[in-house]
């Protein structure tokens, strides 16, 4: 099993350039399949999920051409509409492909993504909304098998519940459907804005794209012609590094990035004492004279990220002062408190809310990566702690973060990848 192994107390220096969007790029991906065309996508990140949703294609019929950050996708081989447990399992974000592959053949089966490391992450809202546009759900032997031999029709959706998932799902199952879907509390984030750009610009009609309330015309049946797309840049990436950049009180630049996309996480370290310098698409942090401790509660975009929760629980564990920091979207997105502890982190947990009780100094000590964004935090402590840190499991990491240690190491971390013997 492999590890990174980091030798802490190294200041950073220099630039980073921010990748292409994991969580844009997967939507964008399984869009493709309302396509019989050809379509191009660029700026993809280099990270393992990415590579599992095109090996999903490739298994439902697609040809898929991916070298590095471009990936040529022609659709209109497809000649299975089952997607597999080996590969749901690996990646939940597979459910994705329940929409599209449904509206555009009229019948899929994709097996359940079943629950995570952060918790139970149900797929109910998915199959209520796909019901209410005529879908005929079954759930058999761990596959949702869906029908609409005549096609989708709109229909009005209310999300009891933001879901970024489920509001992209049923936009791609709109965007071929009969008449006009209108989804009320659709998420909003960035990556969905990307997701309805790319089918607007196909010629669909889409109302109200980035807020909460969109109206889709379906084509009924007739597939999309995607113009080229390139995936716009992590903003949860952003964040960590600029995480990295304030645990180590650094100064760095990162490259290729929206601050727009990221305000919630620039405000709350500013509210610990670091400054920035934003222009056009870069970012600049400086350090702060004295890390001041944060509260922050994880909420729907445009409120703070809970894929940025973990990060900020690191630099807390360094400030002068207590924080506090209440999880909302997921909850057991806790698994990472116990191993910052490991590392000297003062920490108490009590329900959904962490009490981060700022530390002088963090020591090295061999930790376990449990999700892909409690595993950034890991080594983001370990940056700073004194002596070596071992993270384990860091195939989570490799699941999304685009060559983490290479990126780190340009920046004059001290950081390797390394290979147990047993
Ligand atoms: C997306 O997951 C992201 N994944 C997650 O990023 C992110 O943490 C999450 O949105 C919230 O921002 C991708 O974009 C691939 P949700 P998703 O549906 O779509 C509940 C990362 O680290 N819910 O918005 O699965 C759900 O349990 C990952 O990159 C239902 O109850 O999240 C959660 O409590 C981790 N029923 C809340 O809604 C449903 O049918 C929000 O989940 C769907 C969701």
């Amino acid at each position: 099993m492999q590890y990174l192994e980091i030798r802490g107390g190294k200041k950073l220096s220099g630039s980073v350039t921010i990748s292409g969007a994991k969580n844009a790029a997967l939507p964008v991906i399984a869009a493709t399949i309302l396509s019989d065309k050809p379509v191009t996508l660029t700026n993809l990140p280099d990270v393992v999920d990415i590579r599992t949703l095109l090996t999903l294609l490739t298994m439902l019929g697609g040809t898929v051409e991916h070298k590095g950050s471009v990936a040529h996708i022609d659709n209109s081989s497809i000649n299975s509409h089952k997607a597999v447990y080996e590969i749901v399992s690996q990646m939940r974000a597979s459910i994705l492909v329940l929409g599209p592959l449904l509206t555009r053949f009229g019948e899929c089966e994709v097996s359940l993504p079943g629950g995570c490391a952060i918790g139970q992450r149900p797929i109910d809202l998915h199959l209520k909304a796909l019901e209410a546009m005529g879908a005929e759900i079954a759930i058999e032997s761990g596959y949702v098998h869906a029908k609409a031999p005549n096609g989708l029709h709109g229909a009005k959706i209310i999300f009891d519940k933001i879901t970024v998932g489920g509001t992209e799902n049923i936009v791609m199952a709109a965007a071929m459907a009969k008449g006009t879907t209108t989804i009320i509390n659709a998420a909003k984030e960035p990556e969905i804005v990307q997701l309805c750009e790319m089918i607007a610009d196909a010629g669909v009609s889409i109302k109200g794209i980035g807020t909460n309330e969109l109206v889709i015309e379906g084509t009924d049946g007739i597939p999309l012609q995607f113009k080229n797309v390139e995936i716009i840049p992590d903003r949860i990436e952003a964040g960590t590094y600029l995480c990295a950049g304030a645990i180590t009180q650094s100064e760095i630049r990162l490259e290729k990035v929206k601050a727009e996309h990221i305000r919630a996480s620039i405000d709350k370290l500013e509210s610990m004492g670091f400054s920035f310098d934003i222009s056009g698409d870069t970012i600049t942090i400086h350090p702060a004279e004295h890390i001041k401790p944060v509260s922050l509660i994880t909420i729907e975009y445009p409120g703070f990220p809970t894929d940025m929760q973990a990060q900020f629980m690191a630099v807390a564990a360094l400030a002068e002062g207590e924080s506090l920091i209440e999880e909302r979207l997921f909850e057991n997105r806790f698994m990472h408190v116990s191993e910052l502890n490991r590392l000297g982190a003062d920490i108490w947990l009590k329900g959904s809310t962490a009490a981060v009780k700022g530390v002088g100094t963090l020591h090295g000590a061999d930790v376990m990566a449990t999700d892909l964004r409690a595993s950034s935090a890991l080594v983001l402590a370990g940056l700073v702690a004194e002596g070596t840190t071992k993270v384990r499991r860091i195939y989570h990491l490799d699941r999304g973060y685009d060559n983490l240690e290479g990126k780190l190491t340009a920046l004059g971390a001290d950081i390797i990848r390394k290979k147990d013997t047993k």
